[in-house]
């Protein structure tokens, strides 16, 4: 299967790569490094020994992207071109709605026109907004509370709408939890630009001492210690559920919707002493101010992904802490 991999230079994206590439998958990447550095499409090639071709193109345009197709024959696709982050969003949302509505239009559009009906989808837990119930299952109310997360259910009604017109689709969308972590090699993992929103890239740049100490946005929610609670998974193993989801592509067509998370909460301040002791490193914080928008608690039921494609996941916390700080010191 020729996977056409849009977003593949990315944090889950180049980690997805390596793992397809060394179970014996095809891939095409495509990438615009809005949001991602050129090299890491020579480590990917470095960690797996595997080439690939790779195209630098905004997949929001139809006419670059279809070169591709013309070029390269596409059984499938990956979409991970989304920009991602959630107080960004809510101060352009034109930016959020242009790029990820579009570039997941376009990519469908090509997928339909090169008869290669077949598209897993990077969608989010931030699509269940406030919890209906914890453990989250896939049918649990779904409502967003800011422009990021309603992209990315926007695109979840697309793909509904184009698999009711057209079952010739196979289509998996995946919610990813919280995604953390490195690969082993430490050539590959998280590096957002300028100050991070996320609380791992955070605590990280407070552990390198590139930031003075890390603000735990509020300490008085209803949780095991009062800080907010979410299933952290590591990058690996979410990127095995993408190959997992292509697996159950190639045999069959549907429309079908995966939470991939461990299933386990861990607090901020559980991540934070967890990081400090696995890594033997400091990480001052001060407790603040709740941040706007913030749920108390999330953490997924992945029993479906485990029942349907086979998803367990298999590093622990201590894993994601240890890959996330030897990704730092490999590449001080
Ligand atoms: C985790 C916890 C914060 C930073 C968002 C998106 C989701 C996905 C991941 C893209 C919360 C606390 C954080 C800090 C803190 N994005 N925190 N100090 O908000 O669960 O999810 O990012 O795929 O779709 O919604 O992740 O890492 O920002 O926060 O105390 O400096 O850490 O309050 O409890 P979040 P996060």
């Amino acid at each position: 299967m020729k996977v056409l991999v849009v977003g593949g230079a990315g944090y889950i994206g180049s980690h997805t790569c390596v793992d397809l590439l060394n179970n014996r998958f095809e891939i095409v990447v495509v990438d615009n490094f809005s949001n991602s550095k050129p090299e890491v499409i020579d480590k990917i090639k470095q960690i797996t020994g595997k080439d690939f071709n790779f195209y630098e193109v905004d997949a929001c345009n139809q006419e670059a992207l279809e070169e591709v197709f013309k070029k390269e024959k596409i059984d499938g696709a990956i979409h991970f071109a989304g920009y991602k982050a959630v107080g960004e969003s809510v101060e352009k949302p034109l930016m959020y709605y242009h790029n990820n509505l579009l570039s997941a239009l376009v990519l469908c559009e090509l997928l339909d026109k090169y008869n290669c009906r077949k598209i897993v989808f990077s969608s989010s837990a931030t699509v269940y907004g406030v919890p209906e119930r914890l453990p989250l299952t896939e049918d649990c109310r779904l409502s967003t509370t800011n422009p990021y997360g309603t992209t990315k259910l926007m695109i979840e009604k697309i793909l509904e709408d184009l698999y009711k017109s057209n079952n010739d689709w196979g289509i998996c969308i995946l919610r990813y939890f919280n995604p953390i972590g490195a690969h082993s090699s430490g050539l590959i993992g998280e590096d957002p630009n300028g100050i991070p929103n996320n609380l791992m890239p955070y605590i990280v740049k407070v552990a390198n001492k590139e930031l003075p100490e890390l603000g735990v946005f509020g300490n008085d929610y209803d949780t095991k210690d009062g800080t907010g609670v979410r299933d952290y998974i590591h990058v690996c193993d979410l990127a095995h559920g993408h190959l997992l989801a292509l697996n159950k592509l190639a045999k069959e067509n549907g429309l079908n919707y995966y939470n991939l998370g461990t299933g386990h909460g861990y607090s901020v301040l559980e991540m934070v002493e967890t990081f400090k002791r696995v890594n033997n490193v400091d990480v001052p914080y001060k407790i603040k101010e709740r941040r706007a928008g913030d749920i108390a608690e999330c953490y997924a039921d992945a029993t479906k992904a485990l029942n349907e494609l086979g998803f367990k996941t298999e590093y622990s916390l201590e894993d994601m802490c240890a890959s996330a700080w030897n990704y730092v010191v490999k590449n001080k």
